[in-house]
């Protein structure tokens, strides 16, 4: 099995997930793309979607498939998203397209979070995978500095700006052990937005692509 089918076998899982007659919350990424492609197939079944992205608005839109603001919904059963790692106890780094904000509220709006991962996915311990951090622009250089005195490596994501107007710091060399602390230090730094940690909002759900299959991690 490929990446890619490993990808599309949990997007395929995870519309056990869907309730009918409620709304989901929708990933932004490549594994999110796939669910999406298989969402349209049941868009009758659900009252319609928040999206965590133009980009998957857009992709949401070209297949019929009814995509609501936040704020005009009540209640979102459940969030499908992809990750950029996954530790055992699901806290994961998100980000790598830019979108951690949007994702962060609308899982953080969801009754339940179920992520969709291939395998190289999953590791012992988070960081590896640089750590994004929304930054607002005027703030870029001042945040770079305290990440600095944390220990990491901030790197300007270049020519990249979020949906939100913002700009993207990617952190290196950081060995995440403590993922729910360190989440909250980095949101107190005046200036940031939100950093791609999902810990204090973990995932509920991991559904992981193997060789082997899918297999479930909760
Ligand atoms: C988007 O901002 C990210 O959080 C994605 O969820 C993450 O990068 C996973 O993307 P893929 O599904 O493309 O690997």
């Amino acid at each position: 099995m490929t990446q890619d089918e490993m990808k599309q076998a949990v997007a395929k899982a995870a519309l056990e997930y869907v309730e009918s007659g409620t709304i989901i919350g929708i990933g932004t990424g490549s594994t999110a793309n796939y669910f999406i492609d298989y969402l349209a197939s049941i868009k009758h079944k659900i009252e319609g979607t928040v999206a965590s992205s133009n980009a998957s608005t857009e992709r949401l839109k070209k297949h019929g498939i009814q995509v609501f603001d936040l704020n005009s919904v009540s209640e979102i059963s459940v969030y499908v998203d992809g990750a950029d790692e996954s530790n055992r106890h699901l806290h994961l780094i998100k980000g790598g397209g830019g979108a951690l904000t949007r994702e962060k509220i609308v899982a953080a709006a969801s009754r339940k979070f179920v992520c969709i991962a291939d395998e190289s996915k999953l590791v012992d311990v988070l960081g590896k995978f640089p750590l994004p951090v929304e930054v607002i622009p005027m703030a870029r250089s001042y945040v770079a500095r305290e990440l600095v005195k944390l220990g990491g490596q901030p790197v300007l994501r270049e020519g990249f700006t979020t949906d939100n107007g913002n700009v993207i710091l990617d952190v290196h060399n950081l060995q995440i052990m403590e993922p729910v602390k360190l989440e909250e230090t980095l949101n107190h730094i005046t200036g940031v937005v939100t950093n791609g940690l999902f810990a204090r909002r973990p995932a509920d759900v991991l559904l992981l692509g193997t060789k082997d299959g899918v297999k479930k991690i909760d």
